[in-house]
């Protein structure tokens, strides 16, 4: 090891993040890959879609302009004002633009958030199942994640029991994310409120309302945000979406969030010091997205509703696995707690969600993220942003590989 590797030292702040479980299922896929197996991946969660060509045109002609330079750091004006326009059109929700922040994706904006927020040890309250980097942000910022369970039963929505017994008073934050990653999670307006009863005796506790899956939902209901839905918690929720999954633009790099000044304030602040803003061509095309033809939602929408109801059918159907339809979000997210204890034709026993999912990369090539990676330890994940015909395939592939357990 050569001296300079040697003196090498993390952060205190970093010890502990690790790479996730999402990410290291995907490096075990991308090796055996290479190695020649016919893997299929429904590890990652992004739309296997292009980016509708009026948005890219809308990208080419920004530089063609020379709209190449520093951008605002909080986003460009026109950006803003798409944004504002959006909360209006599409939540009812009226905002001004120094009430607007725009980021290098949603994730910027969860960490400004908790970056600008947090002190060391407090706390963050986050219902699980949940998106796996929620965890690692706020303890990237010295926070405290305390996850609160929720049941398959109660739809996988926090109850608002849970949410009394969980807050403190270190107490910051409730992170909400509906339609839900990975559980697909939906709330009607009156359980919503419900859930969020709780609050009104903690005057102190913030919403972080993560509504990046707004518009991929199946349930037929209106969408439901904290700040629109329970107005006494306007003045201390951020509303936090982007342009990545509806509109097929996870590289591109665009979230925005929507809250009161001094947090938006507190988070532009934080940007400022890390990325001076999101890329100005991006945020060209993230205009184009969020004001122009919006067909092309509605379009991806319906594929990930065949495929959402192709793969529920074929796993439901597969004995030891249990999968209703999820009411939103592209994955789909099927009990295993039927397969443990049963033996592989290896002999080996199958004990838990992280077991289920070896065993289907090795016997079936299929990758899926198993359910530990969202505190969810007896479920697995597959993204239905993935094309249809490797979706059925690999359903035929999971029945074969369950059907060969004893
Ligand atoms: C629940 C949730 N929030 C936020 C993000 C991040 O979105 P972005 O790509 O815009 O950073 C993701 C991405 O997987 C997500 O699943």
């Amino acid at each position: 090891m050569s001296t300079a590797a040697a003196a090498f030292r993390r952060s205190a702040r970093l010890s502990g993040i690790e790479v996730s479980l999402i990410v290291q299922i995907s490096e075990k896929a991308r090796e055996a890959k290479a190695r020649g197996e016919p893997i299929i991946g429904l590890g990652t969660g992004e739309p296997d879609f292009h980016t509708p060509q009026h948005i890219k045109d809308a990208a080419a002609a920004a530089m063609a302009a020379g709209d190449t330079r520093y951008p605002p750091t909080a986003g460009t004006a026109a950006l803003k004002a798409a944004v504002v326009e959006k909360f209006r059109r599409e939540n009812d929700l009226v905002f001004t633009p120094d009430q607007i922040l725009v980021s290098t994706g949603a994730k910027q904006v969860l960490f400004n958030a908790f970056f600008a927020t947090l002190d060391p040890g407090d706390e963050v309250v986050i219902p699980a199942p949940y998106w796996t980097s929620y965890l690692d942000i706020v303890r990237v910022c010295d926070g405290v994640p305390v996850v609160v369970e929720t049941s398959a039963d109660d739809g996988f929505r926090i109850t608002a029991e849970a949410l009394r017994a969980a807050i403190t008073p270190r107490t910051r934050w409730l992170l909400l994310n509906a339609p839900g990653n990975p559980s697909g999670a939906t709330y009607t307006p009156e359980q919503l409120r419900a859930a969020l009863a709780p609050l009104a005796d903690h005057p102190a506790v913030w919403v972080l309302s993560d509504d990046i899956y707004e518009h991929i939902r199946f349930d037929g209901g209106p969408f439901v945000t904290t700040a629109a839905c329970v107005p006494e918690l306007r003045d201390r929720t951020l509303t936090l979406n982007g342009v990545s999954k509806a509109y097929a633009m996870t590289g591109w790099r665009i979230g925005y969030a929507a809250g009161p000044k001094p947090l938006i304030a507190a988070m532009t602040a934080a940007q400022g010091q890390s990325t001076s803003g999101a890329c100005s061509i991006a945020q060209a095309a993230a205009v184009a997205a969020l004001t122009g033809p919006q067909a092309c939602v509605a379009e991806m929408v319906a594929v990930y509703r065949e495929r959402r109801d192709l793969v529920c059918a074929a796993l439901d159907a597969v004995p030891g696995l249990s999968c209703p339809p999820p009411g939103g979000a592209f994955y789909v997210f099927p009990s295993c707690a039927g397969l443990f204890g049963r033996r592989t034709p290896g002999g080996a026993v199958l004990t838990s969600a992280m077991d289920v999912a070896t065993y289907l990369l090795e016997a079936a090539h299929v990758a899926v993220v198993p359910g530990e990676a969202f505190g969810a330890p007896e479920h697995f994940r597959i993204s239905t942003a993935s094309a249809t015909a490797d979706l059925q395939e690999a359903c035929r592939r999971i029945a074969a590989a369950c059907a060969a357990l004893s």
